[in-house]
């Protein structure tokens, strides 16, 4: 069968639509009354790990929402977990992993064969989700950055200075390599596990990219996206890389994505400007924006289409994760507003449709 709305894929290929499709980071979560209610009776890892559970959170904005694309429920930080390191998600003070690594031992103890097996609750649930939503929009996978993941397994959490990840890079950049490499390799893996069991496209996290200067992301993160990308066994299926805080977006039009996800600190005709003609482009609006009234959600919404421009290749989002206080009414208005006002972007493709 084939999917009834495939306006997300098509954008991510820069091909024709007759809108500007739209999804949100984190659409899955606190902020929605229906998750909470889950919630209530699971910890968040159940959640995660119990493939009915998981595939009805994911669902759930679809449903609720309407946006064009579902994301499998899950976190980045399940890989960690899967090479070795005790997770826990400590309720409103985020995540833990016990024990950081941060010598060559501890690389040695981390776990690189059975990663797939201990996943396998992700793949499960991503196959239910695909039969579940019985194609009515696609399934994106992820994955954190190999450097993201990097950062929460030397820091054990991400709350601090990142003094830790930066002394490995700076005092001990052979190790770092070494352990960069590695998760790279799991990533790969995991990554391509997610696409045979029915992901329809992948989106790779670099939420900590901002924290490096120019030259040293190129070497301690942009180096293993590529790698990743290019060993993803994929039939097709885009690939998205999402960075926070990178402003020389030139160095990311080789990196293999099919789409670059921006944050909202840069203006999407800059960067459509800057590597518009070699991917397509996510993103961007303030997640905060969401707390304002709906007028000022339009107009916002409304300048980041004109910011874009007429064309495809755009791929409206949230330029991070939403927040999980905002009333999702107002998300809701988002995704209308966008659905209404982005056709017009689209009509000169009337007379080159395919
Ligand atoms: O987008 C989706 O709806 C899919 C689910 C998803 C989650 N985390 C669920 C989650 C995705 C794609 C992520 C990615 C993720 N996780 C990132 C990269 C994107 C980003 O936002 O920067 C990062 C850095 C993490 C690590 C993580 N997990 C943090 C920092 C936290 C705590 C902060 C917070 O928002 O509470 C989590 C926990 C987490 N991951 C929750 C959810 C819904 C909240 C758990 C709860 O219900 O208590």
């Amino acid at each position: 069968m084939e999917l009834q709305n495939n306006l997300f894929l098509r954008a991510c290929k820069r091909q024709n639509v007759e809108r500007t499709p739209i999804w949100i980071m984190r659409q899955a979560g606190r902020y929605l009354p229906e998750y909470r209610k889950i919630r209530e009776k699971y910890d968040f890892l159940t959640m995660c790990k119990t493939p009915e559970l998981a595939a009805e959170i994911t669902i759930q904005p679809v449903d609720i929402l309407g946006v064009d694309a579902a994301i499998i429920f899950s976190d980045i930080l399940v890989v960690p977990e899967a090479m070795g390191m005790k997770l826990e998600i400590i309720e409103n003070k985020g995540p833990k992993l016990y024990e950081p690594i941060r010598s060559e031992s501890d690389i040695k103890s981390l776990n690189n064969t059975d990663h797939l097996e201990k996943l396998k609750y992700v793949f499960d649930a991503i196959k239910l989700t695909k039969k579940l939503l019985n194609e009515r929009v696609p399934l994106i996978g992820f994955s954190g950055s190999p450097w993201t993941l990097m950062t929460y397994m030397v820091e054990g959490n991400g709350s601090k200075n990142f003094i830790e990840v930066k002394k490995l890079i700076y005092n001990e950049p052979i190790l770092a390599h070494k352990l960069l490499n590695l998760i790279s390799d799991v990533v790969s893996d995991y990554l391509s596990m997610q696409i045979q069991s029915g992901a329809n496209a992948i989106q790779i996290f670099d939420t900590w990219a901002g924290l490096l200067s120019q030259k040293d992301y190129e070497e301690f993160s942009l180096q293993y996206i590529s790698k990743v990308i290019s060993q993803i066994k994929r039939n097709g299926e885009p690939v998205i890389v999402f960075v926070k805080g990178i402003h020389n977006l030139d160095m990311l039009g080789a990196c293999g994505a099919d789409v670059i996800s921006i944050d909202w600190t840069i203006d999407l005709a800059l960067a459509k400007k800057q590597i518009g003609n070699k991917v397509a482009l996510q993103g961007n609006l303030d997640p905060a924006i969401l707390y304002a009234p709906k007028e000022k959600i339009k107009e916002e919404a409304v300048n980041i289409l004109k910011s874009f421009g007429y064309g495809s290749g755009h791929i409206f989002n949230l330029g991070h994760g939403i927040l999980p206080d905002v009333d999702p009414v107002n998300v809701k208005y988002l995704v209308e507003v966008v659905k209404e006002e982005s056709k017009v972007f689209h009509q000169h493709n009337f007379f080159t449709r395919e």
